[in-house]
């Protein structure tokens, strides 16, 4: 079987390290990749967003399988491009992947469905969320509605915050079209927790909880980043945090969709917080988490074509998802200034440190080959460093040690991923 996966991050990495697992799959394509996918794929020079153009690569190389990594895409409908192309695909349509594009959409749905979250107002204009924000309770969330790469969320002490929050989002729209609608939201508090599931348009499969740490600094300081580290399993996720989440989020969510005439099929990623109210949902993603794919998906037992291919067949009530009974922690990499700004170019060296070290990943995402072919960053994360232990602790303390046998100049990491575990 030949398969494409497409997006260029450390999540496409580990999907396509799953699928090389695969005694079915012969040949693998990633669309666009970066400079470590090509160790275990051929990388295509076609960029995310051009689906006619991957959607021609698909046909023209026979590929039986294409897997969408990115949100962008999904988002942008690719999977309807593929799917009226003949093409098989996995990942929602552009009608399901609205449930991680539009935040007010979310949102509503969550409403309908009594899906527990935080209480919230939708606003398409500037001046009355202003007028709502005046008799509200602080600190309070704001939100812009559309995609923004994670970095669309204020969260605002003060009133005056809020305001200065307000004019950025939908006046100055930091963050584009994104912002043409905006979610003001309850402030929570409480752990987080991301769960990732697999679904089929009716049934969903959970699969072992994890915990991003989403600032840029140590003791979750500074700025929001897409994520600088995880664990695998949070021992947070209790028998009766999943017994609730069971009971009044997953199926609910899957049935929602369905109901509403967009069944979903991919993957979901549940963003919850633990409550003292209990679980709520922070928000949804319609794709694998980045770093999350990286600790969640060397610990699974399963052929991961089987998985998805049931997802797409409708056929995964037959499947049984299994984990080891295991941990794993990975260590962003980054380049020194991320989330801001930052040196690209930089050489990278030591990765011959992880050959046929068993439990070990190098996980690539801004990385690309230079001319000269030498590895060298490319991007804010550079490397996810992943590594597995019999426990959490144990993971902790291998994937630190492997983040030392990597070099390259402006080498920036959080020291305290994995903290919480201490507490648990
Ligand atoms: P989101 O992209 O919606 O997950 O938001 C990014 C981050 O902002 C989350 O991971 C939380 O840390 C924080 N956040 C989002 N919504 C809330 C909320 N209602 N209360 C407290 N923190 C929140
Ligand atoms: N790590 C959070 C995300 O992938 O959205």
């Amino acid at each position: 079987m030949k398969v494409l996966i497409v997006g260029s991050g450390g999540r496409e990495h580990a999907i396509a390290m799953s699928v090389a697992k695969s005694s079915r799959v012969e040949k693998i394509y990633c669309a666009p990749g970066n400079g470590g996918i090509g160790q275990v794929a051929e990388c295509v020079p076609i960029g995310a967003m051009e689906f006619e153009k991957l959607a021609d690569f698909a046909e023209e190389h026979n590929i039986d399988f294409t897997i969408i990594g990115m949100d962008d895409p999904l988002v942008g409908g690719v999977v309807d491009v593929f799917e009226a192309r003949g093409l098989k695909v996995f990942g929602p349509r552009k009608n399901a992947a609205i449930l991680e594009g539009s935040k007010a959409f979310s949102k509503d749905l969550m409403k309908k469905y009594h899906i527990p979250t935080a209480a919230y107002e939708v606003f398409d204009d500037a001046k009355k969320a202003l007028e709502y924000l005046e008799s509200a309770k602080m600190p309070i969330v704001l939100k812009a509605d559309g995609l923004a790469l994670g970095k669309g969320v204020l969260i605002c002490n003060t009133l005056e915050e809020a305001k200065a929050g307000v004019k950025e989002i939908m006046e100055d729209k930091k963050f584009g079209d994104a912002g043409k609608h905006m979610v003001v939201e309850e402030f929570m508090t409480g752990r987080e927790v991301s769960v990732l599931s697999f679904v089929d348009g009716k049934t969903i499969k959970i699969m072992s909880s994890a915990q991003d740490h989403k600032r840029a600094g140590d003791g979750d300081t500074g700025l929001n980043t897409g994520g600088m580290g995880t664990f695998s399993p949070s021992p947070f996720y209790t028998k009766e945090v999943d017994a609730f989440c069971k009971e009044h989020i997953y199926q609910k969510t899957v049935d929602a969709m369905a109901a509403e005439g967009r069944p979903f099929c991919g993957v979901i990623f549940f963003g919850l917080m633990l409550t003292e109210e209990g679980p709520k949902v922070l928000e949804y993603n319609a794709r694998f988490g980045d770093p999350e794919a990286q600790v969640v998906l060397p610990r699974m037992k399963n052929d991961m074509i089987d998985v998805m291919e049931a997802c797409v067949e409708g056929t995964l009530d037959t499947v049984d998802l299994q984990f080891e009974d295991n941990a794993a922690v990975c260590v962003v990499l980054a380049s020194q200034g991320y989330p801001v700004s930052y040196e690209k170019g930089k050489k990278i060296t030591g990765e011959e440190n992880f050959k046929g070290k068993e439990g070990y990943y190098c996980f690539h995402a801004g990385t690309k080959q230079n001319e000269a072919g030498e590895i060298v960053t490319n991007g804010g994360r550079v490397l996810g460093i992943t590594a597995k232990g019999a426990d959490l602790k144990e993971a902790r303390k291998n994937a630190y040690n492997a983040t030392e046998w990597i070099s390259f100049e402006n080498k920036y990491m959080r020291h305290d991923i994995g903290k919480a575990i201490d507490e648990a």
